[in-house]
């Protein structure tokens, strides 16, 4: 079988919490143990820079994600960790990959477009306040994934966008240029629960209900003896369903654990004392975390000294793998003898095109062929031609990214590759 490549990112602008620890941290550790996977995780504080304007934050918040991944038992010789920052060919790769992606797409990101639908709402220009550091996030995440090939990058659903958006650019850029890239996919963690905070709310720093993965054990026992809970007395029984002090449990505790706290629900423990259970629980397996956590803090030098070793190994793909992509694109030096013809967009292949016909019970479809005649995509029956230019319109603007929302229209659907492949042909290039 062939090693697979999982990438991931996490943004330096925050302190882990219990949530981040049991949704990604925990099983990205786990996943990068097994032999068939090469991982590459980085601190993106580039991508920090979006959202926090204090340098003294985004220096913490690298030191505290980095101590926490080491501790939480991430090997740095077996995988590739490191700074972001540290790997100057990023921001050159974003360059590069900017130059092949679509305005359109990045105007229909979701972060944009909620920061846009936001200064609609309040009646003030539409980009009031947005950076383009914000408009163009996906492409900078894009040169993330595509600088080491990734093939699997786990992520929150609030992140699929930008992997399809990583793939649109890859095909693009493959399409003009050659094939350089790999397709890179989501990879969504199904049944990790997300963990409720301490208002029974998905425990998220935007609610400000979260409990820091490495705060002190005194710290952890008060935050958890202050979890919401119903009025229910010692002695009376108690429901499991909707408990966010159960749900808390149950993402530490073996099911036989789980098991016996549910039976003590039932037979009327006490709040304080089911309290006092899930925090022993909780600390048994995050005591040994955290001392190793506490002597870590201690000593940022070694931190440092660990990135910068991520970092060569980093570079050591990302380096040579630039020059080639400057060969690619034309940035040559020039006195090299140009052996090739022309490449780029003389050097496309036969087109895939749109169809627009009328069937027989008066409605309105397109088909999308490959260069071969391949079928890609057929529709479903429009009441109007103009509703079917415009889907054709905006297929061929945003490739990818406007699937999605016409499912409810498409009657038949090639594979995801053939449709990225094809879409690229309508992508915005060079010159
Ligand atoms: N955008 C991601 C987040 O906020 C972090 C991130 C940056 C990332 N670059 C990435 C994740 C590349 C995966 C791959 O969660």
């Amino acid at each position: 079988m062939k090693t697979q490549r999982v990438l991931t990112g996490i943004t330096t602008s925050g302190t882990p919490h219990l949530g981040n620890y049991v949704g990604a941290i925990r099983p990205t550790v786990r996943a990068s143990r097994l032999a068939e996977v090469e991982s590459f995780y980085f601190l993106a504080d580039y991508h920090a820079l979006i959202k926090v304007g204090e340098p003294a934050r985004v220096q913490r918040s690298t030191l505290e994600i980095a101590a926490t991944w080491l501790a939480c038992g991430l090997d740095p010789e077996r995988v590739t960790f490191y700074r972001q920052s540290d790997i100057p060919e990023i921001p050159e790769l974003t360059w590069l990959l900017t130059c092949v992606t679509g305005k359109g797409v990045l105007n229909r990101a979701h972060a944009y477009k909620a920061s846009v639908d936001k200064n609609n709402a309040a009646g003030v220009d539409p980009d009031s306040g947005v950076t383009a550091g914000l408009f163009m996030y996906p492409v900078l995440m894009g040169a993330d994934i595509l600088m080491f090939n990734a093939h699997q990058v786990p992520v929150g659903r609030d992140q699929i966008q930008h992997i399809e958006m990583a793939r649109d650019m890859a095909a693009s850029f493959n399409h003009l240029y050659g094939d350089h890239f790999t397709l890179p996919e989501a990879v969504i963690e199904e049944h990790v629960a997300t963990l409720p905070g301490l208002d029974g709310r998905k425990m998220s720093k935007s609610y400000d209900n979260t409990i820091p993965l490495f705060t002190p054990r005194d710290q952890l026992r008060k935050l958890i003896m202050g979890i919401v809970t119903d009025s229910r007395a010692p002695g009376e029984a108690k429901s499991t369903e909707g408990s966010a002090l159960f749900q808390l449990y149950q993402a530490f505790a073996t099911p036989d654990e789980t098991a016996a706290l549910a039976r003590a629900y039932g037979e009327g423990i006490a709040w304080g004392d089911a309290k006092l259970a899930v925090f022993e629980r909780l600390d048994q397996e995050i005591a040994p975390m955290r001392e190793v956590y506490d002597r870590l803090i201690q000593d940022p030098a070694r931190i440092e000294a660990t990135l910068q070793a991520g970092a060569r190994k980093a570079r050591a793909i990302a380096t040579p793998f630039t020059a080639r992509l400057r060969e690619a694109v034309g940035l040559r030096r020039l006195d090299s003898v140009v052996a090739a013809g022309p490449q780029g967009r003389q050097a496309r292949s036969a087109a895939p095109s749109f169809k627009q016909y009328r069937e027989k019970d008066g409605q309105f479809y397109f088909k999308f062929m490959d260069a071969t005649g391949q079928l890609l995509l057929q529709s479903r029956g429009f009441d109007s031609p103009r509703q079917a230019a415009q889907a054709i319109a905006s297929l061929q603007q945003m490739g990818m990214a406007a699937l999605n929302d016409m499912q409810p229209q498409l009657a038949v659907q090639a594979d995801a590759e053939a449709l990225a492949a094809a879409f690229a042909h309508f992508q915005p290039s060079a010159g």
